[in-house]
């Protein structure tokens, strides 16, 4: 039997232009959505698409695609919050020793459970997530993803080199580990697997060779890494690779670099790496919470959303400081304003709905109300909190309830969150 979940839906069509863009996306100030069987199988304004079955009516609550988070350390959720100076320093005082405890899969497991009970209480649906270095970290994640039905991206970190024993693997037990794990978990449920190189420091030459070897054998696979994050790291790279001619270089060399490539952070590139990332398709991915905190930098988007480079916005949880993708909005607003732009609120909840689906290849399945597609989705209440309410009364119009949303909300303004059509915060009505 069909249900039908009542309220006012927005869902992006395309990337908005401008605040007065209009056309790119859909908004029902009395929307529903006639879930079956996972999917939506008509979406439209109520009174069109009413059809028999049970309503679960949110009244004038914001019904959106689930958050999507394309860039989170899944065994970084006990390690936000930890005291460092910067990146490196962060890495190896608090991270590697947090990360060599999934080695335990029963820790891992533990983990699991925290982690997406988490992600669902903020509203986010999917991610595209590093693991740690041992192959139980990733059958907790796959596994804890399926318990839950929820379309999950992630991989094994390959680290060889520059961390501690008990995170590092070597190129050969990083490519038989990552080949047994994506014949295991690639394409089963909702699960994706992505091949993980941490970044050029913890990678030997020969390792890289190895991820590039696993990408050319599975080129649906998604690459992920990190680049360009910090000064230190680039220069360490510059270092251990002099052959290169840039950090990216390092990354192409291998073949590594493409459509089917998320970079997390890309805040100090250099000329020839925002034309390389434009020509060939690969995703600079803006983590502002992390960046913030970390002191990394302020990620230039105007400068790359000139070129032409395209970008994704996550948390990357434990550097980042949050699991909301609405205080993550509300941070890479602050960067731009810092950086004498702004970024409108119909621009950002595109990138964390559409945007985001669309640089892991998922577009036709999330990011979208669009009948056919998964009904993964997140209930919001832009009166969620006595000063969002105040503020609520004092505003007028769609734009401006978004803006409020990314500004004051978190997990306080998620009323439910839907994942295949299964309320999992258990806040619906
Ligand atoms: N660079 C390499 N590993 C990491 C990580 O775990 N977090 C962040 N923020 N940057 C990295
Ligand atoms: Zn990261």
């Amino acid at each position: 039997m069909p249900r039908i979940i009542r309220g006012r839906t927005l869902s992006f069509l395309r990337p908005p232009a401008d605040g007065d863009d209009w056309d790119a996306f859909v908004y029902e100030p009395d929307g529903a959505l006639v879930i079956d069987g996972g999917k939506i199988i008509a979406s439209g304004r109520f009174d069109d698409v009413k059809d028999d079955g049970q309503i679960i009516d949110f009244k004038d609550k914001l019904i959106l695609p689930g958050f999507i988070d394309p860039h989170i350390h899944f065994p970084q959720t006990e390690v936000i919050a930890a005291y460092a100076a910067a990146l490196l320093d962060w890495l190896n005082d608090h991270t590697f020793p947090a990360e060599g405890r999934f080695a335990d899969p029963a820790h891992a497991v533990a983990m699991a459970n925290h982690f997406f009970d988490t992600l669902l209480r903020h509203g986010t649906t999917t991610v595209s997530a590093f693991c740690s270095s041992h192959a139980a970290s990733v059958d907790a994640f796959f596994a804890g993803a399926e318990a839950r039905n929820m379309a999950v991206f992630g991989g094994k970190t390959m680290m060889d080199r520059n961390a501690p024993d008990a995170v590092c693997d070597t190129a050969e037990t990083a490519h038989e580990a990552s080949a047994a794990l994506i014949a295991r978990w690639h394409g089963r449920g909702r699960g994706q697997y992505v091949i993980t190189p941490r970044f050029a420091i913890t990678s030997s030459p020969e390792q890289l060779e190895v991820a590039g070897a696993l990408a050319a054998s599975h080129p649906d696979c998604l690459i992920q890494t990190h680049m360009s994050e910090n000064r230190a790291e680039i220069a360490l790279t510059a270092d251990l690779f002099p052959a290169a001619r840039d950090y990216l270089d390092v990354y192409e060399h291998f073949g590594l670099i493409g459509a089917g490539t998320l970079l997390g952070h890309c805040i100090h590139l250099t000329e020839r790496e925002v034309a390389r990332m434009a020509e060939s398709g690969a995703v600079a991915v803006h983590c502002p919470t992390s960046n913030l905190f970390l002191g990394s930098g302020l990620f230039d988007r105007a400068r790359l959303e000139a070129a032409g480079v395209r970008t994704a916005l996550a948390t990357d949880i434990g550097g980042g400081t949050s699991f909301s993708m609405l205080r993550t909005i509300d941070e890479a607003y602050k960067i731009q304003q810092l950086r004498g732009h702004r970024w409108h609120p119909f621009q950002a909840f595109y990138e964390t709905t559409l945007g985001n689906a669309a640089v892991l290849g998922a577009e036709d399945r999330i990011g979208t109300l669009a009948a056919g597609t998964d009904a993964d989705l997140v209930v919001l209440d832009p009166r969620a909190t006595p000063e969002m309410a105040l503020r609520a009364d004092r505003i007028d119009g769609l734009a401006d309830e978004l803006f409020l949303l990314q500004t004051l909300g978190d997990d306080r303004a998620v009323v439910e969150t839907f994942v295949a059509g299964q309320a999992m915060k258990g806040n619906q009505g």
